[in-house]
C-alpha cells in the first residue's frame, strides 16, 4: 500500500487525527470515572513517580459493547492530556500482500515517532481484528504465518513505544494473550445504568427538557440501550420536531415515536430495549409531554434526591497489570 507511493507515510495515512478541542466528555458510571481520574492523577504525578523509579501506566485496553463510548472516552482522555489522538483504522493496516500488514504496523509507529506536530495518543479501534491469538500449528497456512508475524511486530513495537496507546475491542477474549498482558489498565465499559441513561437523555434531548417523571420513565424504557442508540433516538426526536411541521408530517406523539423507532435500530449484538418492543404503546410514551418544550413546569433536577449509591451502575474496572 504505502511502499509504492515513494513517500514516507504520515499518521493520517492510518486513520483520523482528532484534536483535543473536538472531544466530548462521555457520561460514565462512577467506577469508570474513578478509574480514569486515578490514571490521570498518576500521569500528572509523572515526575514524582520517576523520582522513585516508576513510570505512569501508558497502555490501556477498553472493552465494551458497540456504541458504549470507547472511542469517545479515548478521545476525551487524549484531550485531558492535551494530546491529539490518532484513531487508527485497522483496515488501513491489513493488506492481502504477504507480510505487508506487519510492515504497516512498523510504518505506523515510525510515522507517529516522526510526526512533526509533537506526541500523539495512539488509539486502535477494533483491536481484536488486528491482534487475535496467534496460530501455533506447524502446518499453519501462509495467512496464519503473516498474522503471527504481525502480532509479533505489534508486541515488539508496543514494548519499544514510550507514548500512550489505547486499544478498544468488543471482544477481549480473542486478543492474543501476550499482547493482552501488555495493557497495564483494562477498563470494561458497560451499558449505562438508569442514572447514566437519564443523563444521556438530558444531554442529547437538550435544549428540549423533560420533567423528572417523564425522564425517569423514558430512561427506564431504554433499559438495554447503548448511549449511541440513545443519542440517535434523541437526535431524531429533534429532527422530527423541527422538520415535521414544515414538511406537513403527522406530528401526533404516537406517529412521531413510531417513525423514529422504525428508523433507529438497536445493534444486532445488543438486546431490544423495551421501548423498541412495545413501541408507542410503552407506558413511557404515555407520560411523555407532547410536544416537547425547552421549559419544564417544575425545574427540580431529576437526580437531586437520588442517593449516591444508586449512581454506580455496576461497571467493572480492572486497574492492575495482568499477571
Ligand atoms: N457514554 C457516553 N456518553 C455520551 N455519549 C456517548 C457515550 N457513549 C457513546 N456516546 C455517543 O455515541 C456515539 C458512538 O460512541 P463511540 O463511537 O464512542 O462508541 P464505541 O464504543 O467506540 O463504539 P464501537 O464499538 O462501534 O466502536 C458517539 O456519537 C458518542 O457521542
Ligand atoms: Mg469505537
Amino acid at each position: 500500500m504505502f511502499h509504492r507511493t515513494g513517500k514516507e507515510p504520515t499518521p493520517e495515512d492510518f486513520g483520523a487525527l482528532l484534536q483535543p478541542s473536538e472531544a466530548l466528555e462521555p457520561v460514565l458510571a462512577k467506577p469508570v470515572r474513578a478509574a480514569l481520574l486515578e490514571w490521570l492523577m498518576e500521569i500528572w504525578a509523572a515526575e514524582d513517580l520517576q523520582a522513585v523509579g516508576v513510570q505512569p501506566r501508558k497502555k490501556a485496553l477498553f472493552a465494551g459493547k458497540p456504541g458504549t463510548g470507547k472511542t469517545t472516552l479515548a478521545h476525551h482522555l487524549a484531550a485531558r492530556l492535551g494530546l491529539p489522538m490518532l484513531a487508527v483504522r485497522p483496515d488501513r493496516m491489513m493488506t492481502t500482500y504477504v507480510s505487508e500488514s506487519a510492515a504497516n504496523v512498523g510504518r505506523l509507529f515510525d510515522a507517529v515517532a516522526a510526526h512533526d506536530g509533537g506526541p500523539l495518543l495512539i488509539f486502535i479501534d477494533e483491536f481484536d481484528s488486528l491482534a487475535s491469538e496467534r496460530v501455533q500449528s506447524a502446518h499453519a497456512p501462509t495467512n496464519a504465518y503473516d498474522h503471527n508475524h504481525m502480532v509479533n511486530t505489534l508486541l515488539r513495537r508496543f514494548d519499544e513505544y514510550d507514548g500512550y496507546i489505547i486499544a478498544a475491542t468488543n471482544d477481549p477474549a480473542v486478543i492474543d494473550k501476550a499482547l493482552w498482558r501488555r495493557f497495564e489498565i483494562q477498563i470494561e465499559i458497560d451499558l449505562p445504568g438508569q442514572f447514566e441513561r437519564e443523563r444521556i437523555l438530558e444531554r442529547y434531548l437538550s435544549p428540549y427538557r423533560l420533567n423528572p417523571v417523564a425522564l425517569t420513565a423514558l430512561a427506564d424504557s431504554m433499559d438495554t440501550a447503548s448511549p449511541s442508540l440513545m443519542r440517535q433516538w434523541c437526535e431524531n426526536v429533534k429532527r422530527q420536531l423541527v422538520v415535521g411541521p414544515k414538511a406537513g408530517w403527522d406530528m401526533g406523539k404516537r406517529s412521531v415515536i413510531a417513525r423514529i423507532l422504525a428508523s433507529v435500530s438497536p445493534h444486532p449484538d445488543l438486546g431490544k430495549p423495551r421501548l423498541w418492543s412495545l413501541g408507542a404503546d410503552d407506558a413511557a410514551i404515555a407520560s411523555l409531554p407532547w410536544p416537547l418544550t425547552t421549559e419544564i413546569a417544575s425545574a427540580a433536577p431529576a437526580d437531586a434526591t437520588r442517593p449516591e449509591t444508586e449512581q454506580n451502575g455496576g461497571n467493572v474496572v480492572a486497574m492492575g497489570p495482568r499477571q
